[in-house]
C-alpha cells in the first residue's frame, strides 16, 4: 500500500473571513488534493485555524467577549467558507482543542528534557500583529520589517529554542533535498537566511490570560508559531496513534504564503522537526502574494475581495449555477498567477478570461458539437469513421504533460496544456466544416468529426475536475458519461468512450459569455491588431562589446508625466544603494502609478542626457510589443534592485 499524500495549508488566524488572498492558499491545496485523489492516491488534506495568538485575547476583549466564545465563533465561520467554496479538507484542526494542546505540551516537555530547550532571559522586540520577535538589527527604521508597523519592547524571562543548534544540518539537508524548498528563488532566500546565522527562539510569553501553558511554570505561555507548526502533527496522530502518524508523515506538500516561508516554516520547522527526530517534509513551497488592481489586499482599503461573493455576483449577473462560476474564480487564481510568483487580481481580466477561456474555448467546443450531434443524427452515436487529425494523440500528450506539470505544482502549465488541447479541437472542427460534410451526406465522416471533438471534450472534462469540479460534472452529465464521479485520470485515453450508439444530452451552455463592463469600468477599445515593427539586423559583435554594457535591475520609486511632453515619463529608480533619475519614453502605453514597485531592466551606464530640460542617467530597455512598448521586468519581482544582468 503506498503512502498517503498528505497535504496541508497554513492554518489562519481567526481574525477576519478569508478573502481571495488567503483563500488563494486553501484552493491551491484543494486543486492538489482533488488531483492526486483523480490520480488515485489515498490523499490527506488538512487545514485549520491558529487560535492562540496573543491578539486573539486583545481582539475578544475589544468585543467584549470571552477569548473561547469569540475563536469558536470564527473558527465556525472558518468552516462555512471553506463549505461553501467546496474544499475538500479531511480534517479541521484548531489550536485550543485538546487533541493539539496536549501534543504542544508533551513536546515541550521532551525538547526541555532533552537540552534543546532552556531557560534565560530576553531582550528585543516583538510585533504584535506578525507575532514575530526582532533583534535591533532586523528592525526597519525602528519598525516591523514585515508589515512596517511600530514593535514593542520586551525584556523577559523566556524559555528558547536552541535554533542556533541546527543551521549545519538544516544546510545540508536542503543541499541534499533539492525538492525541499521550492521554488528556487525562495530557497536561496532561506540559505541566505541561515547562512547569517541563526539564533535561538524565545518560544515563550508572559502568561496574560490566553494560550498554552508551559508545562510546570504557569505564569508563561507557548510562544504561538511554536505552537501553530505543531498542528501539522499533533492533528495526524503524533503521540496518540503513531500507526496512523506513521501512514501520513512526512508530509508530500506543505503550502504557504511567501511572508512565513522563510523563517518560520523553512528554518524553525525543520529544526523543530530535527530536534523530535522526525523525517521533514518532501516539499514545502512558497506561493506569491495577490494584490488587486496593483494594490496590496488590506482591511484599512476595504478592498478584500471574498471568492464566495465574487461567485455570487458573478452567478447572479450571469444566469450561470453559482457551483460553476466558483469554478471560474478557482480557474482564475490557478491559471493567472504562477505558484510562487505574485499576481494582480483585476475584475477586467478575470471577466475576459472567463469570456475568452470558458465561454468560447471550453463551452464553445462542447456547445457546437452536441448541438451537431443533435441536429445531424438526433443526439446518437452513428457509425464514425475515425479521423481525428492527430487528436487522439494529442489528448495522449497532453495528458503525460499536465500530469508532469501538476505533479510538479506548475499548475498556470498545465492548464495551459488542456486549453491547447481544447483549441486544437476547435480549430480541427472549423477545418473539417462539419457542416459541408453533412450537406454532402458524407455521414460517416461527419460521425468521425465529431466524436474526435467530443472526445476532446471528454478528456478536458476529467483534466478539469481538479480545478473546476462542478463544471467537469456538468461537461460530463451532458456528454453522458457513465460513472464520471469515478473516472480516473488514467480513464483520460480510454479507447473509444463513445461507442455507436451512445445516446447524449442536448447542449446547454455552462458558460454564459458576460457583457461588455458598465461605462465607467469599460475596458479601452482593443487596440487594431498592429504587427511590431521589425528593425533591420544588425552586424554580429563580440562578446566584449556586450560586456561593456552595464545591465542591471532597477525598482521604481516615482513616475510622472515630463510636462510639456506627452510620450515622457520621468522616474525616479533605485539600484539598491542608489538613486537615479531616467527619462523614458513610454507614457502612451503606462499609466506613472502602474510603474511605481515595479522592477525593470536598465542600461546603467549610458551616458547622461539631458531631454526635453530633464536630466537621463541610464536607460529603461522596453520590447517593441504588438501595441507599442513593453516594459521589461525579470520573471522573479523579488529580484533585488541593483541585481546585474548577465
Ligand atoms: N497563522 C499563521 C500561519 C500559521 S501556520 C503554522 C498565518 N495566518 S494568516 O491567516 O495570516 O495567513 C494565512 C495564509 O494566507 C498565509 O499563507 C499567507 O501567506 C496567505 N495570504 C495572506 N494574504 C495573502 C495575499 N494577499 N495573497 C496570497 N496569499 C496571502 O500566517
Amino acid at each position: 500500500m503506498s503512502k498517503t499524500y498528505y497535504l496541508t495549508t497554513p492554518i489562519y488566524y481567526v481574525n477576519d473571513v478569508p478573502h481571495i488572498g488567503n483563500a488563494y492558499t486553501t484552493i491551491i491545496a484543494d486543486i492538489t488534493a482533488r488531483y492526486h485523489r483523480l490520480k488515485g492516491d489515498k490523499v490527506h488534506f488538512l487545514t485549520g485555524t491558529d487560535e492562540n495568538a496573543t491578539k486573539v485575547a486583545a481582539a475578544a476583549a475589544e468585543k467584549g467577549m470571552d477569548p473561547q466564545d469569540f475563536v469558536d465563533k470564527l473558527a465556525a465561520a472558518f468552516q462555512d467558507v471553506w463549505a461553501s467554496l467546496d474544499i475538500t479538507n479531511d480534517d479541521f484542526i484548531r489550536t485550543t482543542q485538546p487533541r493539539h494542546k496536549d501534543v504542544v505540551t508533551a513536546i515541550f516537555k521532551r525538547l526541555m528534557d532533552q537540552g534543546d530547550i532552556y531557560k534565560g532571559s530576553y531582550t528585543g522586540h516583538y510585533c504584535v500583529p506578525c507575532e514575530t520577535f526582532y533583534a535591533d538589527s532586523e528592525l526597519a527604521d525602528g519598525k516591523c520589517p514585515e508589515c512596517g508597523r511600530e514593535v514593542t519592547e520586551v525584556e523577559e524571562e523566556n524559555y528558547y529554542f536552541k535554533l542556533s543548534a541546527y543551521g549545519d544540518r538544516l544546510l545540508k539537508y536542503i543541499e541534499d533535498n533539492p525538492e525541499f524548498l521550492q521554488p528556487e528563488a525562495k530557497k536561496n532566500e532561506v540559505v541566505s537566511f541561515i547562512k547569517q546565522g541563526l539564533r535561538d527562539v524565545s518560544i515563550t510569553r508572559a502568561n496574560n490570560g490566553w494560550g498554552i501553558e508551559v508545562p510546570g511554570d504557569p505564569s508563561k505561555v507557548i510562544y504561538v508559531w511554536f505552537d501553530a507548526l505543531i498542528n501539522y502533527i499533533s492533528a495526524i496522530g503524533y503521540l496518540s496513534d503513531e500507526k496512523r502518524f506513521n501512514e501520513i508523515w512526512p508530509a508530500d506538500l506543505q503550502l504557504m504564503g511567501k511572508d512565513i516561508f522563510v523563517r518560520f516554516h523553512s528554518t524553525f520547522w525543520p529544526a523543530m522537526l530535527m530536534a523530535l527526530d522526525l523525517p521533514l517534509p518532501k516539499t514545502l513551497f512558497s506561493h506569491g502574494f495577490w494584490t488587486i488592481n496593483g494594490e496590496k489586499i488590506s482591511k484599512s482599503k476595504g478592498n478584500a475581495i471574498s471568492p464566495a461573493k465574487l461567485a455570487e455576483d458573478l452567478a447572479a449577473e450571469s444566469g450561470a449555477s453559482r457551483e460553476v462560476c466558483l469554478d471560474a474564480v478557482r480557474y482564475f487564481l490557478a491559471r493567472e498567477m504562477t505558484l510562487g510568483m505574485d499576481g494582480d487580481f483585476s475584475i477586467k481580466i478575470f471577466r475576459n478570461r472567463f469570456n475568452s477561456d470558458l465561454a468560447n474555448d471550453l463551452g464553445n467546443l462542447l456547445n457546437r458539437t452536441l448541438s451537431m450531434l443533435g441536429k445531424y443524427f438526433e443526439g446518437v452515436m452513428p457509425d464514425y469513421e475515425t479521423f481525428g487529425g492527430g487528436l487522439a494523440d494529442k489528448i495522449a500528450e497532453t495528458k503525460d504533460l499536465a500530469e508532469k506539470y501538476c505533479d510538479s505544482y506548475e499548475f498556470t502549465k498545465a492548464l495551459e496544456a488542456v486549453w491547447n488541447m481544447i483549441g486544437a479541437a476547435n480549430k480541427y472542427v472549423n477545418d473539417m466544416q462539419p457542416w459541408v460534410l453533412a450537406k454532402e451526406g458524407k455521414n460517416a465522416e461527419l460521425g468521425g468529426v465529431l466524436e474526435s471533438a467530443l472526445e476532446v471534450a471528454r478528456a478536458a472534462a476529467i483534466m478539469i475536475k481538479p480545478f473546476m469540479p462542478a463544471t467537469a460534472k456538468e461537461i460530463a452529465a451532458q456528454l453522458a458519461i457513465a460513472d464520471f464521479d469515478n473516472l480516473l485520470w488514467s480513464n483520460i485515453t480510454d479507447a473509444d468512450p463513445f461507442a455507436k450508439g451512445t445516446k447524449l444530452n442536448e447542449p446547454a451552455p455552462i458558460f454564459p459569455r458576460l457583457p461588455k463592463q458598465k461605462k465607467e469600468e469599460a475596458e479601452p477599445k482593443p487596440k487594431k491588431e498592429k504587427k511590431a515593427k521589425v528593425p533591420e539586423k544588425k552586424p554580429l559583435i563580440p562578446y566584449d562589446v556586450f560586456a561593456q554594457l552595464e545591465l542591471r535591475i532597477a525598482e521604481v520609486k516615482q513616475a510622472e508625466k515630463v510636462e510639456g511632453a506627452d510620450k515622457l515619463l520621468r522616474l525616479i529608480i533605485s539600484l539598491g544603494d542608489e538613486e537615479r533619475q531616467i527619462v523614458a519614453g513610454i507614457a502612451k502605453y503606462y499609466e506613472p502609478e502602474a510603474l511605481v514597485g515595479k522592477k525593470i531592466v536598465l542600461l546603467a551606464n549610458l551616458e547622461p542626457a539631458v531631454i526635453r530640460g530633464v536630466e537621463s542617467n541610464g536607460m529603461l530597455l522596453a520590447a517593441d510589443g504588438v501595441n507599442g512598448a513593453v516594459v521589461l521586468t525579470p520573471a522573479d519581482p523579488d529580484t533585488p534592485a541593483g541585481a546585474y544582468i548577465k
